[in-house]
């Protein structure tokens, strides 16, 4: 999976959020993306996902321009090739740890129970796939979000300030559980982060600015 952002601009009516993005992330690289709050680095990766719409410039995942696409298009484009993580998990509450991770697949029609044991154990979260959500603790639950991301082989993962709600300690173990599997799979991984250890693990950091992004 290649992405690549050019002269990328968004605003929100007449006040600008950023302009003049432009970026690319080869195939399996990792690129971490700084910035001060506000500036925009959710609604870039958004962006990314073709979940949010922009003014000016382009973003093309694998050579396919996302603006020449409907939105069902998008969606089946994320659904298959794209995981997504969140600052605040975003585990549905009523399922349980096997049942949120093995969504994607359910999603895809293509249920694999084996798999999901094998992603529950990868994460560290072995024995743990009947809990529910409000059983588990923060890490522990951003590792089922990072699982749930990656079940179904994505080449490309988003993964917006995934430690941001975690101590050290754990966010240390979240982020080798999400590197360790994108590396595994070969995926290219965007991390926004305000952690400079996160980001120094990362093939290139990049600081996002209202008037670009750059080293
Ligand atoms: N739906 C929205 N409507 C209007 N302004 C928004 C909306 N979403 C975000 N913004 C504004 O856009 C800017 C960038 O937000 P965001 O992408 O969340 O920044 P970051 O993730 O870097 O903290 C902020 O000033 C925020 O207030
Ligand atoms: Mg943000």
């Amino acid at each position: 999976m290649s992405l690549s952002v050019t002269g990328l601009g968004k605003r929100y009516g007449s006040s600008p959020v950023f302009s003049n993005v432009t970026l690319s992330v080869a195939p399996g690289e990792f690129v971490a993306i700084v910035g001060e709050s506000g500036v925009g680095k959710s609604t870039l990766l958004n962006c990314m996902a073709g979940l949010d719409d922009w003014d000016s410039g382009s973003v093309s995942v694998n050579g396919t321009d996302l603006a020449t696409l409907t939105s069902d298009q998008r969606a089946l484009l994320r659904r298959q090739q794209i995981g997504f993580v969140f600052q605040a998990f975003h585990v549905l509450p009523h399922l349980d740890v096997a049942q949120n991770v093995g969504l994607p697949l359910m999603l895809l029609n293509q249920r694999d129970d084996a798999r999901v044991q094998d992603m529950l154990q990868a994460v560290g979260l072995n024995g743990l796939g009947g809990r529910l959500p409000q059983q588990l603790s923060g890490g522990q639950l951003q590792r089922v979000a990072i699982a749930r991301a990656l079940i179904h082989r994505p080449a490309l993962l988003l993964a917006d300030e995934p430690t941001g709600n975690l101590d050290p300690t754990t966010a240390t173990r979240v982020m080798d559980a999400l590197i360790n599997q994108t590396r595994a799979q070969n995926a290219s991984l965007v991390l926004v982060t305000h952690s400079h250890a996160a980001a120094s693990r990362a093939d290139r950091v990049l600081e996002l600015h209202a008037d670009g992004i750059h080293l």
